[in-house]
Order: C-alpha cells, then structure tokens, then sequence
C-alpha cells in the first residue's frame, strides 16, 4: 500500500460519542427537523454550521459543488445568495435541478436536500446585497466571481474602483448579485453511529404532502 493510503487508513471517523436518533416524535416537515437539529448544531458549537455545499450540474450534465452560506429558511424553502454570472449561476440558469448537503463531524450529523432553484428576483438580491458587509459588498460589485483572474493588479484596481463607487453612492446593488431559493422536495437526515448502524431518515414529496421512512444504513 502507498503512504496516502497509509495515512488515511490512521485517521478516525465519526468516532464519536453521539446522540441517538430520536424517532419517536418526528416532525411533520423536513424544514422543522432542520431548525431541530440546526438549534442543536448551535448549542453544540458546530462551526459554521449555516455552511453547506451546494450540488448543481453543468450543461453537459457533469454535476459540480461548492461550500455556500445558508442565508434563510422558510417552509420548505432554502435560500442562499450568490452571482448569477458565476459558474453555479450559469449551471441553474440552463438547469434549476440542485442539490444541498450539511455535515457536521461532532454531531455525526449529516442532512441532504434536493429540489428546485428559483432566483427570488432584483429586489431579493438587492436586499440581500445590502445586508452584505462593506468588503463583501465591494468584492460583489466586481461582478466577475469564476472568471480567469490573469493578473493580481485587475482584482486590486477593481477592488478600489468598487470602494470608491459605494464611498460615493452607498446605496448601490448589482443586478448581479441574486437571491435563490431551493424548494425542496427530498430530505434525508443521517445520524451517524460509531459502529456504523447509522440512522437514515428520508422524507418525500408525495400527492401533495410530506411522508417519511427509515432507510437502510
Ligand atoms: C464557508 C464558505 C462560505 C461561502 N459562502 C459563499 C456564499 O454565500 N456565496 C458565494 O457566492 N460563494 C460562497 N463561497 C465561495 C464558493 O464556495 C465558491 O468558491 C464561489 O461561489 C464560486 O463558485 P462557482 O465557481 O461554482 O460559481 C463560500 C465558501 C466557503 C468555504
């Protein structure tokens, strides 16, 4: 065996200790487990637990990821905020089908959605430009998230062009910066196991309505 293959054999996972499922007192919605355990993941002190990885799939069908920040949850209804010239914009805009994973290791939690992206619109993605702090909002009015970055000076000459366009109209936004919302319609809640009987919950969409059922580990 090679050295990588070394090394990871010598690294834990999901070593625990960690709670049981409780499956007794199941929630209607998969929206009100994830506030369940996104509560128990801040009591925790998970970090960044609000962070998660966003699935999409290319115009070839060739899936990609990336981490994003959660920015609100509302019913069934997961939002995140980004640009709509980036390569995950490019890939909702040709297909809005889109995947959402949260893991978090000290919990042996992990959850996954799947479901639908819709962009909320200007005035969503304006509001949400707003709330973003100054240096978030000046590297956002760059407009060129996953372009070829060629030379450092650009991104420095642009960066205080921006700086210099909020110092004179504070209020600006760019139609650039969106606001989407994933509605879901399949969940999986996974709680790990030290011995690996891990607990798979999924719910689903089905004639209106969410069910749900056990999966095998
Ligand atoms: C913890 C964390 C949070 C992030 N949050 C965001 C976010 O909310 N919006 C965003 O556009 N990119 C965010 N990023 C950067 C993305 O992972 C990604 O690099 C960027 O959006 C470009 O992705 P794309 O080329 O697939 O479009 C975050 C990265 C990390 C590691």
């Amino acid at each position: 065996m090679n050295n990588v293959n070394e090394l990871l054999r010598s690294l834990k996972s999901l070593s625990g200790p960690f709670l049981s499922f409780e499956r007794e007192e199941l929630p209607e919605t998969p929206g009100e487990l994830f506030l369940q355990w996104l509560n128990l993941a801040i009591e925790n002190e998970v970090k960044e637990p609000h962070a998660m990885t966003l699935s999409t799939v290319d115009a070839d069908g060739c899936p990609d990821a990336r981490v994003l920040i959660l920015k609100n949850m509302i019913g069934d209804s997961f939002y995140f905020a980004s640009s709509v010239e980036s390569r995950k914009g490019q890939q909702l805009k040709c297909n809005p089908k889109a995947a959402l994973t949260f893991y978090w290791p000290i919990l042996g939690k992990q959850i996954r959605l799947r479901g639908t992206v819709e962009d909320m619109g200007d005035e969503a993605g304006a509001a949400d430009f707003r709330d973003r702090s100054a240096e978030a909002r000046v590297v956002a009015l760059t407009g060129n998230q996953s372009r070829e970055l060629v030379r450092e000076e650009e991104l420095e000459y642009s960066l205080a062009e921006q700086r210099e366009k909020i110092s004179r109209n504070p209020d600006i936004t760019t139609l650039n910066w969106r606001l989407y919302a994933m509605n879901v319609r399949e969940a999986e809640f996974w709680q790990g196991d030290t011995n690996r009987k891990h607990t798979r919950i999924q719910y689903y969409w089905s004639e209106g309505q969410w069910n749900h059922r056990r999966l095998w580990p």
